[in-house]
């Protein structure tokens, strides 16, 4: 399939993992499997940034993950996105299934776009000012081109307050290497239908975030072979630089 959308990121993954609709609520087996142990994480790590927190979401996908994260945390006022809103539909559904009433409209926000883009995609979006709390992403590093996890990592440091954090969730090489070899053999896969895809390294990532004024603060092992990185703004962090 052709690349879709202005970031040349290709939206494949909707035809080929979603299971079917019933009614607009889209499903993704994968975001029913890991929203329980990804919730989990957050609850230990968002409540420390305070009662009425503002989390971005992006990638929101199906809008299962945002659903589910909303309804178990009330306290935090949660704003999906992703790069086309041929989704939006289903994140509206799934919101109003699980009963969230603190899920803002979703915004359109293309993860690769420069932090200005995002700032102003999130200002107009939202009708809110476009500083967030935390910023939290399932999934999207290693089926998007390394453009899109700098843009992440930029777009982020730009909106994010100072002592905020971003959380990036996924299946990565640590340090250079693949943990098992079954990741290996997906990555391989991933180049295989797009040369721009694969896994990332999290020495990449983190020397990456730590330009834009993002230090690395904790590294989870989550189940099948995914983890989940936790990044803080430092509260002297200059603003955003631009992408490189
Ligand atoms: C595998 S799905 C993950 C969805 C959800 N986060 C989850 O874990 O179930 C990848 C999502 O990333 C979105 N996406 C791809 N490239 C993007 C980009 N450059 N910026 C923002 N979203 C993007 C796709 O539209 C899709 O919804």
């Amino acid at each position: 399939m052709a690349d879709g959308g202005s970031s040349g990121a290709s939206y494949r993954w909707q035809s080929t993992f979603l299971d079917g609709s019933a009614g607009a609520a889209q499903v993704a087996p994968s975001a029913d499997n890991n929203k329980g142990p990804i919730l989990e994480v957050l609850r230990r790590r968002l409540p420390a940034l305070g009662a009425g927190g503002r989390v971005l979401e992006v990638a929101s996908g199906t809008g299962q993950h945002v659903a589910h994260f909303a309804a178990a945390l009330p306290g935090l006022e949660w704003t999906p996105s992703d790069a086309t809103p041929e989704l939006f539909p289903s994140i509206a559904a799934h919101t109003a299934a699980a009963g969230a009433t603190n899920v803002a409209r979703p915004v359109v926000l293309d993860a690769t776009w420069p932090p200005e883009q995002w700032r102003r995609a999130l200002q107009e979006g939202s009708g809110a000012e476009a500083v967030f709390n935390a910023v939290v992403v399932a999934n999207l590093t290693h089926i998007s081109p390394w453009r899109a996890t700098l843009g992440l990592l930029g777009g982020a440091a730009a909106v994010l307050a100072p002592g905020g954090r971003l959380a990036i969730y996924g299946p990565f090489k640590l340090r250079g290497a693949f943990t098992t070899a079954s990741n290996r053999a997906f990555h391989e896969r991933l180049l295989a239908s797009n040369p721009e895809w694969g896994y990332r390294d999290t020495a990449d990532i983190e020397e990456a975030a730590s330009r834009q004024g993002l230090a690395l603060v904790a590294v989870e092992d989550m189940p099948a072979n995914n983890h989940y990185l936790w990044f803080e703004k430092g509260s002297n962090a200059a603003p955003a630089a631009a992408n490189v």
